[in-house]
């Protein structure tokens, strides 16, 4: 039987650091409304790079931490809502990037859900012997989908990347990722496509930015995080005591709160980087897990969940052991 584990992990996010006092300067808002709501206090926002640079920086140091050759990786997985074009995707250009050639990359949208998606179709894809060594990347510049004068939805978002090294393994590590969808039709979370062109008029389409009904979205968050965290814990026979960690999309502060609350989970195993970043979608979660890593947090030989909600209405959750 194949089994898979994690062999490294990096993130990394630009230089840019805005303070919840310097949005009181663009906004009506306020230090103490953001942290008291949101759990943030800054968040790092993207001038010159792009989701391919942050996409790459975050890889090379998995890739580093991993101590693989580059030219043993044979999948490449891109999550985000923010590629740098329609086509080529992010992947496509990583590759080159790194100096890989001839192998599978592509991108996929799943919204914040999008890495744990990546990590189980790499999950799936190694585990069916085809696949050997992949790397998976969250990466986002989602300020720029940001409507900077909708102070409901400014104050949340950040830019960032992060990075996983997964592979053939003996060792069952990667024990369960649980992936799925609620279809959100009324668009309570949602940034539309360009509008359709009438080619006689041939009008330049515009890009929308992200609209948000924060609290349809807080009480899918609040149903569906700890939901996943019991199915997994079910689907492996395993009791909470037996988890080190939970590493949840860093959405809301209180979104994680009210989680551990009714999963009755103490909150110094909740990990929390969201004061840091602000909501990062895709990059969130491995964002958090490599913080978690490089901080000591989280431990070799321990065991942790991972569990994510977003845009689509999508979740994921991953039973892993470090
Ligand atoms: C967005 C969110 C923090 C709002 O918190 P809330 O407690 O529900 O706040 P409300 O929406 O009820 O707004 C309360 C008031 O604060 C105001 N407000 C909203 N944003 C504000 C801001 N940045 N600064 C100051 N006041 C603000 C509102 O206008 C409202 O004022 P009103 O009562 O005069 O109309 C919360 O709903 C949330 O986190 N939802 C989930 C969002 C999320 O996770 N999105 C990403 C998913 S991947």
């Amino acid at each position: 039987m194949i089994h898979t584990k994690i062999l490294g992990t990096g993130s990394y996010a630009p230089s840019n650091v805005v303070t919840n006092d310097d949005l009181t300067k663009i906004v009506d808002t306020s230090d103490e409304w953001i942290y008291s709501r949101t759990g943030i206090k800054k968040r790092h926002i993207t001038q010159d790079e792009y989701t391919i640079d942050l996409a790459e920086k975050a890889a090379k140091k998995a890739i580093k931490d991993a101590q693989i050759d580059v030219n043993n990786i044979d999948l490449v997985i891109v999550a985000t809502v923010t590629p740098d074009n329609a086509f080529p995707g992010v992947s496509n250009l990583l590759q080159k990037r790194l100096g890989l050639d001839e192998i599978m990359t592509f991108d996929i949208n799943a919204a914040c859900s999008g890495f744990i998606y990546a990590l189980n179709i790499a999950d799936k894809m190694i585990k069916s012997g085809s696949y050997k060594n992949a790397l998976i990347v969250g990466a986002e510049t989602l300020t720029r989908l940001t409507d900077w004068s909708d102070r409901n939805t400014c104050v949340l978002f950040g830019d960032g990347a992060g990075a996983f090294v997964i592979s053939k393994s003996n060792e069952n590590k990667i024990k369960d990722v649980i992936t799925g969808s609620v279809s959100d039709d009324e668009g309570h979370l949602i940034c539309q496509s360009p509008a359709l062109k009438d080619p006689a008029k041939n009008v330049i389409s515009k890009q929308d930015h992200i609209h948000m009904n924060g609290r349809e979205v807080f009480k899918f968050a609040t149903r569906i995080m700890p939901s996943t965290v019991e199915k997994l814990l079910k689907r492996n026979n395993m009791k909470k005591a037996a988890i080190d960690h939970v590493i949840a999309h860093q959405a809301n502060a209180r979104i994680i709160q009210k989680a551990a609350k009714t999963l009755n989970i103490p909150m110094d195993k909740m990990y929390l980087n969201i004061q840091k970043y602000g909501n990062t979608s895709a990059a969130s979660v491995p964002l958090a897990i490599d913080q978690a890593i490089k901080e000591g947090v989280l431990k070799r030989g321990e065991t942790f969940i991972t569990v994510a909600f977003g845009g689509g209405f999508t979740y994921g959750g991953a039973l892993i052991e470090f």
